[in-house]
């Protein structure tokens, strides 16, 4: 399973790059709005950093305008996808961009009914954000599994990144599914190392390893 980090960040994303395990990320206008730096420079940034996919999210919400934004968007980096949030407006625009070979992520996916559309156009991703769904009593983690499922019996391409993950109990979750991709906050991406039983042992070791005459 991959894992993306979900921010705009650039400290964070050097941080979690440098650890190795990092295989893309994941932005939306409300990450961007927090760095406070020009939109271009700072996608741009990210873009060099990673090496894997940077989804970069369109403000537009009619498909003609979408579609010129996501064609300038696609121009900053070979690694971008564009998201594209899913509307009929957006599921129109995907099906131009698909033909020009600009990839697409459906972002704001809350429904099977969503992401089976998603995954018939050819959209390249499908973001289902499952904390939210935590959020009004509805169970996230079982839209992944059934668009898992309906996935499977079409064969479709399109990878799923679970989104708005809460905690690591998500990324388990998801990696049980077998979902493609778990994307996430920085604290999020810690929490997955941490273990108290890994640091009481380690201090044992290191204490009695002074004990041993050298
Ligand atoms: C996904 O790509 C979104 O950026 C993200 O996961 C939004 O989730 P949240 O704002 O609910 O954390």
């Amino acid at each position: 399973m991959k894992f993306f980090l979900d921010t705009a960040n650039i400290n964070e994303i050097r941080e979690a790059n440098s650890w190795g395990i990092l295989d893309g990320v994941t932005t939306n206008p409300t990450h961007i709005s927090k760095e406070g730096r020009k939109f271009r420079d700072l996608v741009e940034e990210i873009c060099s950093i990673v090496q894997g996919p940077v989804s970069v999210e369109v403000v537009s919400t009619e498909s003609e305008a979408m579609i010129k934004e996501a064609r300038e968007i696609a121009k900053i980096a070979n690694n971008i996808v564009v998201k594209i949030p899913f509307t009929v407006e957006g599921v129109k625009a995907v099906k131009v961009l698909h033909r020009e070979g600009i990839k697409t992520n459906i972002t704001l996916v809350f429904s099977p009914s969503q992401a089976l559309i998603a995954g018939k156009i050819g959209a390249n991703y499908v973001s289902p954000f499952v904390g939210r769904l935590d959020n009004i009593s509805e169970e996230g983690i079982e839209l992944v599994r059934k668009i898992k499922v309906m996935y499977s019996n079409y064969n479709f391409k399109t990878e799923i990144i679970v989104a708005a993950v809460r905690n690591p109990l998500h990324v388990i979750n998801s990696a049980l599914i077998g979902a493609d991709i778990v994307t996430m906050r920085f604290e999020i991406l810690k929490m997955l190392f941490e273990h108290p039983l890994t640091d009481i042992g380690l201090q044992q070791f290191l204490e009695d390893w002074k004990k041993v005459p050298k």
